[in-house]
C-alpha cells in the first residue's frame, strides 16, 4: 500500500542545496564505497553493454561502473544532479530522472544497482516492479538498503533512542521504511528473479568513521523534529551529537542489506 505523506525526499528533508549535505553524502560514500564495489567487483563476468545506476547522489558508483565496464553505456539518474560531474568518463552519462515517475524501456539494462534509495519512496513496491522490468534477460539486480534493527541494539541510550528518531521522523515525513529491507529477497523473487541472494553489513559508528561522520551529520540535520518526538528528552539530541564529535562512544550503526538477483 502506498502512504501519502506531505512532502517527498529532497523537498526540505536532505535537500542537495542544504549547505553541508555533499558532504553528509560523501561520507555515506566513505562508509559503503568499499561494500558495494567489492559486491559489483565480484559479480559474474558477463558481457555488459548498458549499466543504469539509480539515484547517483555524488556519484561515487557510476564512476566505478563507467571503470569497470569501459566498454558499456553507464546510465547515472538522480531528482538532483548538482553533485554530479561526468567530464572524466566518456562511457557515463547524468539523466535527471524520478524513478516514481519517469520510465525506461523494458529490457533495456544488463546491469543495474540501486543505494538508499527504495527505502525513502512511499511507492517502492511499484518502484521495484518498474526495475524488474527495465532488466534485460540475464541482467543482474544489485539493491543496497539501509535497515535500522541493529539500532534497537546498542547500548548508549540516548545514541538508541535518537537514532531510532531519525527513522520515524523519516518515516512520518517522507514516508521512508528501514524495516522493509529485510523484505527484499522475498519482493525480489516474487518479481520472477532468480539467483537472489542477501549479505547484511554494518559499519560501527564512531567519531572518525565515516559512518559517525554520516550519522552525527544526518542528526543535525533532522534534531529539531528529534527532540519533539515523545520520550526524547530536551539535551538528548546535542548529547548524541557530543559524543559523536570525540572519542568514547563505539555503537552499531544502520545495516546495509544488500540483495543481488538475475532477470
Ligand atoms: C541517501 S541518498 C543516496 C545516494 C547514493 N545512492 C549513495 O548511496 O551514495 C538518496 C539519493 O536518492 C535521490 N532520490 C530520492 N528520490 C528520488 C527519486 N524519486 N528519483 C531519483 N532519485 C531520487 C536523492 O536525490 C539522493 O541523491
Amino acid at each position: 500500500m502506498t502512504t501519502r505523506n506531505a512532502e517527498r525526499y529532497g523537498d526540505t528533508v536532505f535537500g542537495h542545496e542544504d549547505a553541508d549535505e555533499r558532504e553528509r553524502l560523501e561520507a555515506l560514500c566513505a562508509a559503503l564505497d568499499p561494500v558495494s564495489f567489492a559486491t559489483l567487483d565480484a559479480l559474474p563476468r558477463r558481457p555488459v553493454r548498458r549499466c543504469l545506476e539509480l539515484a547517483a547522489g555524488t556519484g561515487s558508483v557510476a564512476r566505478r561502473l563507467a571503470e569497470r565496464h569501459p566498454a558499456a553505456q553507464v546510465t547515472a539518474t538522480d531528482l538532483d544532479l548538482r553533485f554530479l560531474d561526468a567530464s572524466d568518463h566518456p562511457n557515463l552519462e547524468y539523466v535527471r530522472h524520478d524513478v516514481t515517475s519517469d520510465s525506461f524501456p523494458d529490457a533495456s539494462f544488463d546491469l543495474i544497482h540501486a543505494r538508499y534509495l527504495l527505502v525513502h519512496l512511499p511507492e517502492r513496491d511499484r518502484v521495484l516492479a518498474d526495475i524488474a522490468r527495465w532488466l534485460a534477460p540475464g541482467g543482474r539486480l544489485v539493491l543496497e538498503e539501509s535497515a535500522l534493527f541493529p539500532l534497537w541494539a546498542a547500548r548508549d541510550e540516548a545514541y538508541r533512542k535518537v537514532s531510532l528518531g531519525v527513522f520515524t521522523v523519516l518515516a512520518e515525513r517522507i514516508g521512508t521504511d528501514c524495516e522493509w529491507p529485510l523484505d527484499l529477497p522475498y519482493d525480489v523473487a516474487g518479481r520472477g528473479l532468480t539467483d537472489v541472494e542477501m549479505r547484511i553489513t554494518c559499519p560501527t559508528a564512531v567519531h572518525d568513521t565515516p559512518m559517525g561522520r554520516f550519522w552525527r551529520m544526518t542528526i543535525q540535520h533532522l534534531g529539531p523534529a528529534i527532540s519533539a518526538l515523545p520520550g526524547i528528552g530536551p539535551d538528548d539530541v546535542t548529547t548524541v551529537i557530543d559524543r559523536l564529535s570525540r572519542p568514547g562512544l563505539i555503537e552499531p550503526g544502520m545495516a546495509t542489506v544488500t540483495v543481488t538477483a538475475t532477470r
